[in-house]
Formats: C-alpha cells, sequence, structure tokens
C-alpha cells in the first residue's frame, strides 16, 4: 500500500478520524439565492468526497453582514440548518467525518450583498484593491471590486464574536463533527490581525495583543458555544492574500500560534503560501510552529502525497488537506493509496454552475 502513514487513522479533540487525507475548505459559489442556502447536489458532491479522513466544507457566513461572495452558503437562520442537516446525515451515511468553515468576510464584499446595502465592515476603512465574486442576470459568477469597507463600530464587533457562537450552535444542531473558525485568506478576522489593514486606536488595534484579541474572542465564543474538542482553526500567518499582507514575521506569526495553542483547540490548519506564489515555510519555522502548537496540525497549499508523507513523517505535521486534487477527484484517498492517476482539473467550473465540474467527475473504477 502507498503513503502508509497518511493512511493512519488520527485523534482530534475526542474524535478519531480514519485517515490523514483530508478535503481542504472549497468555496463554490452554488447556493440558493435568497436564503444562501445549500443545495441537495452539495450533499451528493460531499458525500461522494467521504473517503477523505475529514472534509472540511466551503467558507459559511455566520451572519448576513459576513456575506461577501453570491453564492457562498450560510449557516445563521433555521432554514439553512435544516438543508446543512440533509448533507451531513450524506456524509455519516458513507462513514465520513465534515466541519463547517465559519467566515465573516469583512472587506472581501460587496455593498450589494450587504443588509440595507451599506459598506461592509473591516477593522478600518482602507480599500485594499480586492475583488470578489457576484452573480450577473443569469446567475454566472462575475468579478467585481470590493466596497470600500467602514471600520466596525465596538458593537458590531461584539456582535461578530456573538454571530461565530451562534453559527457554532447551528454547526451542532446540523450533525457538523465540529466547526474550523476561517481567520486566513485576508478575511475578517485577519484583517484585525493585519497592520495592514487594522490602523484602530482602540483595544482592537495597534500592539499584537490587541490586533489579535477579536480571533481569540471569536475563538473562546466558539468553544464556549460547543467545546474546545470540537473547534479548529485555519490560519494563514505568512505572506498575502486577497491583497492583505502580513508579510513574513514569523516571530509574529509564532506568537498568534501560542495564543490559539493556549485554547487547546481540536487542531490548527495551516494555509501555506507557496500554491499561490507565496514563498514556502523554512523548515526552522515548521520547527517552531511544531513547538508552538500541541494538538493536530493540519497543512494544505500545493501538497503532494509525497510532501505530505514526508512532512507527517518529519513530525511537522499531523494531516494534509487537498483543496483542488479533491474538487476533481471525489475519491481522492482511495485513489492516493492506490496510486491511481489522477482524473484533469477543470478550473472554469471551479466557481458558480451547477453539476458539471461539481458532482460528475469520475470515480477510478468508472
Ligand atoms: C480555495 N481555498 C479556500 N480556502 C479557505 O480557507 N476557504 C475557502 O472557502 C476556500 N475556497 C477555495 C476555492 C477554490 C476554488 C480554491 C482553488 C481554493 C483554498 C484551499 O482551501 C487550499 O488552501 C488551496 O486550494 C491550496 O491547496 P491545493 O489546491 O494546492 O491542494
Amino acid at each position: 500500500m502507498a503513503y502508509d502513514t497518511l493512511f493512519t487513522p488520527i485523534e482530534m479533540g475526542n474524535q478519531t478520524f480514519k485517515n490523514r487525507v483530508f478535503m481542504a475548505p472549497l468555496t463554490r459559489l452554488r447556493a440558493i439565492e435568497p436564503g444562501d442556502i445549500p443545495t441537495i447536489l452539495a450533499a451528493e458532491y460531499y458525500a461522494q468526497r467521504a473517503g477523505a479522513g475529514l472534509i472540511i466544507t466551503e467558507a459559511t457566513q455566520v451572519s448576513l453582514q459576513a456575506k461577501g461572495y453570491a453564492g457562498a452558503p450560510g449557516i445563521h437562520d433555521e432554514e439553512q440548518v435544516t438543508a446543512w442537516k440533509v448533507i451531513t446525515d450524506a456524509v455519516h451515511a458513507k462513514d465520513g467525518k465534515i466541519v463547517v468553515q465559519l467566515w465573516h468576510t469583512g472587506l472581501v464584499s460587496h455593498e450589494s450583498v450587504q443588509p440595507e446595502g451599506k459598506a461592509p465592515i473591516s477593522a478600518s476603512k482602507i480599500n485594499v484593491g480586492v475583488r470578489t465574486s457576484l452573480r450577473d442576470d443569469n446567475g454566472n459568477p462575475i468579478r467585481v471590486e470590493g466596497t470600500t469597507p467602514r471600520a466596525a463600530s465596538l458593537d458590531e464587533i461584539n456582535q461578530v464574536i456573538a454571530d461565530f457562537a451562534q453559527a457554532t450552535k447551528y454547526a451542532k444542531q446540523a450533525g457538523f463533527d465540529g466547526v474550523e473558525i476561517h481567520g486566513a485568506h485576508g478575511y475578517l478576522l485577519h484583517q484585525f490581525w493585519a497592520e495592514h489593514t487594522n490602523k484602530r486606536d482602540d483595544n482592537y488595534g495597534g500592539s499584537r495583543e490587541n490586533r489579535a484579541r477579536l480571533m481569540l474572542q471569536v475563538i473562546d465564543a466558539c468553544v464556549d458555544a460547543w467545546d474546545k474538542d470540537h473547534v479548529g482553526i485555519r490560519v494563514s500567518p505568512l505572506g498575502s492574500f486577497n491583497n492583505v499582507d502580513v508579510g513574513y514575521n514569523e516571530e509574529e506569526a509564532i506568537w498568534l500560534v501560542e495564543q490559539i495553542n493556549e485554547r487547546g483547540l481540536m487542531y490548527l490548519h495551516l494555509s501555506e503560501p507557496d500554491w499561490a506564489g507565496g514563498t514556502p515555510y523554512s523548515t526552522e519555522f515548521r520547527q517552531k510552529l511544531r513547538q508552538a502548537f500541541h494538538n493536530s496540525i493540519i497543512a494544505a497549499g500545493g501538497y503532494t502525497p509525497e510532501k505530505a508523507q514526508t512532512m507527517v513523517e518529519a513530525g511537522y505535521i499531523d494531516a494534509v488537506a487537498f483543496g483542488r486534487d479533491y474538487i476533481a477527484n471525489p475519491d481522492l484517498a482511495q485513489r492516493i493509496k492506490k496510486g491511481v492517476a489522477l482524473n484533469e482539473q477543470h478550473p472554469e467550473t471551479f466557481y458558480g454552475g451547477g453539476i458539471k465540474g461539481y458532482t460528475d467527475y469520475p470515480f477510478m473504477s468508472e
């Protein structure tokens, strides 16, 4: 059997996961509007991928205000919860496990998808020239420039924290095996962390303690809403994502991971920069990450099975998450195990649309 190490079970929180080949969170922009409700097709899509040790869903809004992309689903009302329950049931019926990735997009948004057409919130009123995705009259995705954000008030910050907590309760109700807080890729929590986008002079800006405050308060609120064994977080602590640039300050990145570690979470999920053209992590940085975080570490970003196996055996990570390969190969874990070639990817169907490029990629036996 190839890549034996990737097929040993892993304990995270109080659960056992059958292998270490995970499905990365992947926005597919096929949810129903209005309502931001995941479709029945999403149940088929995720159930097809239940061979993964863990499925992390596409990023999912914790509130109406958290929305930045037309077609991304939400988890902030009962109708959405009912739809997600169909999905978690379908994955569990195939012996899979699934957590929902919770996000607030902050400035990566557009007034046309915001409540009352307001400007989206961020740490500060700074336009980083980001683009997001809306739908045209035919429902097809179109890229547009984000609306210049406004600085969140303290009441709004408290509401964001409460929304993450409520979404965590909804996730439990919907049958998820946990939640993953999206602390990466230049979305709201990352916008507060990055000096580039955070020019606040209150308790949420300035020192690193202040810039980390929102992320850590969100973690604490999610843990209160469920427990630490069912809460993970994704971070991208080095490099630039969505034009939000934190540079390459390894010392600050490790400090942040140490603060996260104190919360005893189920896992830390690292989105590494090299898949998007950034500088790869150094071995020294990997060693420091491992020392700073004591529970499971998942890594993603341009991984091959070879690299994943090497990193797991070296002790730097515990599991790998594949993104694009999981879009194109519903049975990716099984293909890796058997050494079967992968399907060709069709990036033009990554975002938006229906069955094509979503549930019609062939399984290896076909
Ligand atoms: C992504 N990625 C991503 N990341 C995230 O945290 N939440 C998300 O919703 C998405 N959505 C998304 C959609 C699409 C179409 C792509 C290609 C990527 C990033 C993803 O999880 C992963 O980190 C990257 O794809 C790099 O891994 P691979 O593809 O090199 O294995």
